[in-house]
């Protein structure tokens, strides 16, 4: 396992997009949901956990997470700015993953020893990830801005990118992105639903990490 071999200052972005063909993208509005919830991932074969930082919980479920629930290697999402990276460094996050890029985000990362996946999605953007080191990009929003036409587009200038599609990713496309050879893995918020948190229903989430864990994906 990766949090065996390796610690924080070691996780890289590559390891986060190949550890499984899906990042589940992760809302927690009820903190007594996190452990449960990651426990329920782990269980199906998922443990690159992106708990995002949009609610007033996200930083103590990220570190509920990071010490009930060792088996999972528990990340933050939006991370948008120096001061996110280090509240979710604090909180145990091994990982960031941002919407967007920017250079002192991408640089603070890399000073902290922070794996991130920057978001990007134009030629642009990727153009200044790449400048600061960044070669595992996450795409988003992944269908909204072109979808699997726009990766294969970005393939031709930037082959040497593997993109991270997020935003509109289902278990019903997820298959057409993960056969790109410049997609190492999807992101979706489909594996941890809000109505299936909120009954409970923990057996449920575990199907369907079970499920996304055997999409087919391409070698990266
Ligand atoms: C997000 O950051 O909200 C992700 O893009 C998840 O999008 P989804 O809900 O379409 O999977």
């Amino acid at each position: 396992m990766i949090r065996q071999e390796t610690n924080l200052k070691s996780l890289t972005s590559l390891q986060i997009m190949q550890d499984s063909p899906v990042i589940p993208v992760i809302v927690i509005h009820d903190l007594a949901h996190a452990v449960p919830l990651a426990r329920a991932l782990v269980a199906g074969g998922i443990r690159m956990l992106e708990v995002t930082l949009r609610t007033p919980v996200a930083l103590e479920a990220i570190e509920r997470i990071a010490n009930e629930v060792p088996e999972a290697i528990v990340g933050a999402g939006t991370v948008c700015n120096q001061v996110d990276a280090a509240l979710a460094t604090q909180a145990g996050a091994s990982f960031a993953v941002s919407p967007g890029y920017t250079t002192s985000l991408g640089q603070y990362c890399r000073n902290a020893g922070l794996a991130l996946l920057p978001g990007v999605s134009t030629a642009s953007e990727i153009m200044r990830a790449m400048e600061d080191g960044y070669t595992e990009l996450k795409f988003f929003p992944a269908v909204q801005s072109g979808g699997v036409a726009m990766l294969k587009a970005l393939g031709g200038p930037f082959g040497k990118i593997s993109f991270c599609p997020t935003g509109g990713i289902t278990p019903q496309n997820a298959g057409e992105f993960l056969a790109l050879n410049n997609v190492g893995c999807v992101g979706g918020s489909w594996l941890a639903p809000n109505e299936l948190l909120l009954r409970g229903d923990f057996v449920r989430i575990t199907e369907l990490a079970q499920e996304a864990k055997v999409l087919n994906r391409s070698a990266l």
